[in-house]
């Protein structure tokens, strides 16, 4: 086989949170695949970067109070710290907010100008005058146009699914400020994409670039008709690059993300001295891109259409999987189930996961179920029942004797072993890791059966068996070895513990080929250690805890859509760390709401008497009344903050707050508390 040159993006996850356990399904997915392709001898680069344009930064920015390089600089540093807490070694890790992109950008803009791909005409859409920004669909809520269900945001409604403008909402609410948005026209610019229809066609159906159900899916929902014009630019203000050619008017997030692969590995080239051409013009380099199914769309018409109108290499392969699920359910941060990187690794080994997405990964599109129990057993009986198990049994006893200098009779087991490596090598290159696992712990019973059936513990008791002892030690540690070797995609660390064990590393793919033999063996350290079922659940409730107060946006997941993902969550930031000192100094309380009345003079506010329990009552004041009526207040318990400092209004004397989350208008909602608790509580 002839050393191929590879090279290989993940996704650029946005710079508008963090890294999360459903990120990292992709991220472990290519990392594995990279190392395994240099552990045979390939010559692979690994690039990825952050995606740091677009409205959501820019708003986000804003609430912090600070310049978007600052916010995009930190969170580039703790997605990186992430990622390097995974193993998730990439080559070079870049941003989209460089000077390279805006080059390479500028570039390939003239290119689609010159192939007079380019359309400009005006689209009318909602503006916040309060925000002073046009709203993309995910920041407007509103009456859905058909069905007449409210809250629905401004692409689709999640209760009869129909897909709509957002300016088709009826009574519509922008979600930054809660002003009413007005209909405003600018001018955009598209990419008529339909012009490369014939090409597509081509492409995506070929059969050799796309896994069958994507090109199915593309034939099926795209192809069959005129490809939609696609609009690349948003009018100021935008957190993005301005374009050249069209000033005021700025890239949308999409169009500069995916040049940002480009870029990436230009500054990858200018730092080694190689020339970026021959990694993205070349015949001689695979480009595999690998992917989410969320973002089909654009990596499968968009960007081929792009990169062929450019003059680039077009993608090898696009790898696209599938989404991950908790306990079947959709990640939810609610739930305590949408698992932060950062708050895993405070608990966990990263190995674990490492080890147990490989386990259930597969070829296809299809969603992965992390489940929690599962995950524990597998880890307890595959990497430590049965591979760890391997040198925790032999290696004490192997370490005053070394290895014997020929290698033992053992029954085939080795080249067994070894005859099975180029299966295994096959299912890591078509991703499936599964299959490949499977295979690796058929080779690690029949290893453990070995032990069994030799029982070192007995002939370390025997002093005439010492040369049986050092030839079975010999034995075990090599199939330990050659098990090290088929995980090290996936397990790096243990791959390198065995080396220092046995005193050689493990490099390449052929180290599986050949035994060791005759060298000292290292004192035993521990490899890896079981999973102590508390620590998952400290996971869990950590992963409670750091609920920033969110407005929460859910993206359902759907092959293909073509949702404007680039603008999706919108977060408030947490506020710096509190002593519990503090905390403590804030005393809230549970109250139950005995009266609620309009005032009439005010807008938005409703006043309440509420009890603390017995005779002990208070007047307070809410910005609540678009958000409640007063029947759905009388009543209801609620959790207010009863040592505020008592504040004089127009209209009264407010003594306290009460607890809300949400933007305010409509969108306000109440902090509740379970059944049982008594007005008068101390919120702990
Ligand atoms: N910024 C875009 C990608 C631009 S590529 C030119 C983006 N970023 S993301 O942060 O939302 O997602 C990064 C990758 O993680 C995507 O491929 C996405 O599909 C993947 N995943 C995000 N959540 C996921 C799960 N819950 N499960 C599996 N993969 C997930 O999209
Ligand atoms: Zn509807």
């Amino acid at each position: 086989m002839t050393d191929r040159k590879l090279l290989v993006t993940a996704a650029l996850p946005y710079a508008n949170g963090h890294i999360h356990l459903g990120h990292l399904v992709e991220y472990i997915q290519t990392d594995i695949w990279v190392r395994f392709q240099k552990m045979r001898g390939n010559q692979c680069l690994f690039v990825c970067a952050d995606d740091t344009h677009g409205t959501a930064i820019m708003i986000r920015a804003r609430q912090e109070g600070r310049p978007e390089s600052e916010l995009i600089a930190d969170m580039q540093a703790a997605h990186q710290r992430d990622f390097a807490g995974f193993g998730v070694a990439f080559d070079h890790y870049g941003s989209t907010n460089s000077s390279e992109n805006f080059d390479l950008c500028k570039e390939i803009w003239q290119s689609l100008r010159a192939a007079d791909l380019i359309a400009e005409r005006d689209v009318e859409q909602l503006f916040d005058p309060v925000a002073g920004t046009f709203l993309a669909d995910r920041f407007v809520k509103g009456t859905c146009p058909i069905c007449k269900a409210d809250d629905q945001y401004g692409d689709n409604c999640s209760k009869c699914s129909a897909t709509y403008a957002p300016t088709d909402l009826i009574d519509p609410v922008s979600t930054l400020s809660g002003a009413t948005p007005v209909t405003k026209s600018a001018s955009h610019l598209f990419v008529q994409l339909e012009k490369q229809h014939a090409f597509l066609e081509e492409w995506t159906q070929s059969g050799k670039h796309l896994q069958s159900e994507v090109a199915n899916y593309l034939k099926g929902h795209f192809l069959g008709n005129p490809l939609r014009d696609w609009d690349v630019s948003r009018p100021a203000p935008y957190f993005g690059f301005e374009i050249p050619d069209s000033p005021n008017n700025f890239w949308y997030v999409w169009f500069d993300a995916p040049i940002g692969y480009i870029a990436s590995t230009w500054q990858w080239c200018k730092q080694n001295h190689e020339s970026l051409a021959d990694w993205w013009r070349s015949d001689n380099t695979e480009i595999h891109h690998f992917i989410g199914k969320d973002i089909t769309y654009f990596h499968t018409l968009f960007w081929p259409g792009v990169l062929k109108a450019a003059g680039y290499s077009l993608p090898q392969f696009v790898h696209i999987h599938g989404f991950l699920t908790v306990n079947g359910e959709k990640m939810s941060k609610r739930g305590g189930t949408q698992f932060q990187a950062s708050t895993y690794l405070k608990h966990l080994d990263p190995a674990y996961l490492r080890y147990y997405y490989a386990s259930k990964l597969g070829p296809r599109l299809d969603d992965i179920d992390m489940n929690l129990s599962e995950f524990i057993n597998k880890i307890d009986s595959d990497l430590v029942g049965k591979v760890i198990n391997l040198a925790s049994r032999t290696a004490r006893f192997a370490e005053p004797l070394g290895l014997s200098v020929e290698y033992p009779h053992d029954g085939g087991l080795f080249d067994a072993g070894a005859a099975v490596g180029e299966r295994i090598a096959q299912a890591y290159e078509q991703l499936d890791y599964s299959r490949a696992m499977r295979l690796i712990m058929e080779l690690a019973d029949q290893a453990n059966a070995f032990v069994e059936n030799s029982a070192p513990w007995t002939l370390k008791k025997d002093p005439n068996q010492q040369i049986r002892l050092q030839e079975v030690c010999t034995i075990v540690l090599n199939l330990f070895r050659q098990l090290c070797v088929y995980l090290a995609p996936v397990l790096p660390r243990l791959a390198q513990q065995c080396g220092q064990l046995l005193q050689l590393e493990i490099c390449h793919w052929n180290d599986s080929q050949t035994p060791l033999v005759g060298t000292a063996v290292s004192k035993f350290e521990h490899l890896l250690q079981r999973i102590a079922p508390e620590k998952v659940q400290a996971m869990i409730e950590d992963s409670k805890e750091i609920q920033p107060t969110t407005t929460e946006i859910a993206v359902t997941p759907q092959i293909g859509t073509t949702a404007d993902s680039g603008d999706a969550l919108l977060q408030e930031p947490l506020v710096p760390t509190c002593t519990i000192d503090d905390f403590t100094k804030v005393d809230m309380r549970v109250a139950r709401i005995i009266k609620a009345e309009e005032v009439p003079e005010a807008k938005k506010l409703v006043k309440l008497t509420v009890s603390l329990g017995g005779e002990n009552t208070r007047t307070l004041f809410a910005g609540i009344k678009a958000a409640y009526t007063l029947d759905q207040l009388q009543g209801r318990l609620v959790v207010i903050v009863a040592n505020l400092q008592p504040r004089q209004m127009k209209f009264g004397l407010s003594e306290g707050m009460v607890t809300a989350v949400g933007p305010g208008g409509t969108e306000v909602f109440l902090l509740g508390i379970d059944s049982g608790a008594v007005p008068g509580q101390r919120v702990h």
